[in-house]
């Protein structure tokens, strides 16, 4: 097979060269290690096919990856060496970008922030952005239902995909691209395999959605005394400015001082320190009044009032970039403060500020001297609940000892509030063994069930996702 593989994909599109492969077969956070048969690039759709029909004539597994930026292994392969680790990276045209239907059709190996400037060359945008957009490609953003920064006015990827173009199990070509505003020709099929991991099938491309491009932002750098306020000053903003708020983004002073530790070239944004800060930005269509004015009277009278301490509103877009960065480089700044237990939970919005202090307490005085870092979409109601090691462990040891205990209390805590164990990030490996434990015999036998129907064989990224059927 390999050697018909190899034949069918020429040099560009296939290799067994360990230096080639190395960067691919472990997870962005370095905790996952993999091998693989063969590293295959497939230049387009019909490539994808040759490859899955080979695949499952032979019964060997496939691993689909993009960016390789997963947060829970969802793209490593396993270690036996045996699978097929199917590269999206080659597939990264923009086959197309209509400004009537304000849609844009981007193959799976589109890096997002090509996704942004191409949109952004026809007068549009594509509304969702996360730290990882210089990397993250569209199929894996798809894969995961990925959420990110804007969510609380646009969505998640389920909202902002229309049509879908896949190479299922089988083989054989589903040709969803079709943007349709309405289209009720039963199970959606489109829905199925957003947030499917690639234990359905492998994304080709898909038909995005695009809005607007913004006419001008005002982004502000919020200093407050704690979740409470926080989500009062959400709600207030959200009723005075309609649906202007893109972004309401919570961090610590934790969090904070981990970023400004670890990442070049940033800077504390307010004079004093604040037990919480908040990155908001608003936005308005062009020819609308400029937000800045807005934004930065909202926040006076807040200030005035007490509810928050105090705030500054970039004054350009340098500024504007300058409090993002802040916000987008969390994710590389806790990477280099090394190992932790990592949860990305959500619970309902209105509990979030009691689950943030009470969840904090709870773990802390549970495993001592661990240190929680929580922070996140607070108006999405999710939060990157995760627990460092005391400053005095080993933390790899600490983490590889007690994370299991740290994962199932965080967990628990979450489902007793009717929260979720996987927000935005998905479950790949990492979450596998804690869906299986509390997902309950109704959502597994579900989830199995569709897996089983779609792939029977089993080919597609096992050990991802489904518990219990690899
Ligand atoms: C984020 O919001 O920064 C990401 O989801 C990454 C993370 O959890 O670290
Ligand atoms: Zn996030």
């Amino acid at each position: 097979m390999l050697a018909t593989l190899e034949r069918r994909l020429g040099p560009k599109g296939f290799t067994r060269d360990a230096h080639e492969m190395a960067p691919w077969l472990s997870d962005w956070r370095g905790r996952v290690h993999g091998q693989a048969a063969a590293l295959l690039s497939p230049a387009n759709t019909d490539e994808v096919q040759a490859i899955v029909q080979l695949a499952a004539e032979n019964r060997v597994a496939i691993v689909p990856q993009g960016g390789n930026s997963s947060m829970v292994a969802g793209a490593t392969p396993s270690a036996d060496g045996h699978s097929l680790l199917l590269s999206l990276r080659r597939m990264n045209a923009i086959r197309s970008l209509s400004p009537e239907d304000d849609v844009a059709v981007a193959e799976a190996g589109v890096i997002l922030s090509d996704l942004h400037d191409a949109a952004a060359g026809i007068g549009r945008r594509f509304p969702l952005s996360l730290g990882a957009k210089g990397s993250a490609r569209i199929g894996g953003l798809i894969s995961t239902n990925a959420g990110g920064t804007q969510v609380l006015r646009f969505g998640t990827m389920r909202s902002l995909v229309v049509g879908i173009e896949a190479v299922l199990p089988s083989g054989e070509r589903f040709d969803g691209l079709s943007a349709l505003r309405k289209d009720n020709r039963g199970y959606d099929l489109r829905q199925l395999l957003i947030g499917a991991e690639g234990t359905l099938g492998i994304v080709t491309a898909a038909s995005l959605r695009l809005v607007p491009a913004v006419g001008a932002r005002a982004v502000a750098w919020v200093g407050l005394a704690g979740p409470h306020q926080a989500l009062t000053l959400l709600r207030r903003l959200e009723a005075a400015t309609g649906d202007a708020i893109e972004s309401f983004e919570a961090m610590p002073a934790n969090v904070l001082a981990m970023v400004l530790r670890h990442i070049p070239g940033t800077r504390a944004p307010l004079g004093g320190t604040h037990a919480w800060n908040i990155l908001i930005e608003t936005t308005a269509p062009v020819g609308a009044p400029d937000p800045v004015e807005q934004l930065t009277g909202l926040l006076a009278s807040a200030a005035e009032e007490g509810l928050i301490e105090d705030a500054t509103v970039a004054a350009n877009e340098a500024q504007a970039e300058a409090l993002w960065k802040l916000r987008e480089v969390i994710a590389e700044a806790e990477r280099a403060e090394g190992p932790a237990a990592k949860h990305d939970i959500s619970v309902p919005v209105s509990i979030v500020p009691d689950f943030l202090i009470e969840a904090r307490a709870a773990v802390e005085s549970r495993f001592a001297g661990s240190r929680v870092v929580g922070f996140g979409h607070l108006g999405d109601g999710n939060i990157h609940f995760n627990v460092l090691p005391p400053p005095d462990a080993d933390g790899k040891a600490w983490v590889e000892g007690e994370g299991k205990a740290v994962n199932a209390f965080v967990h628990d805590f979450v489902g007793a509030r009717g929260g979720s164990l996987s927000a935005e990030h998905g479950i790949g490996q990492l979450k596998l063994a804690e869906l299986a434990r509390t997902a309950g015999p109704v959502r597994l036998h579900v989830l199995r069930a569709i897996k089983h129907a779609l792939d029977p064989l089993g080919i597609m990224n096992p050990g991802k996702l489904v518990p219990g059927v690899d």
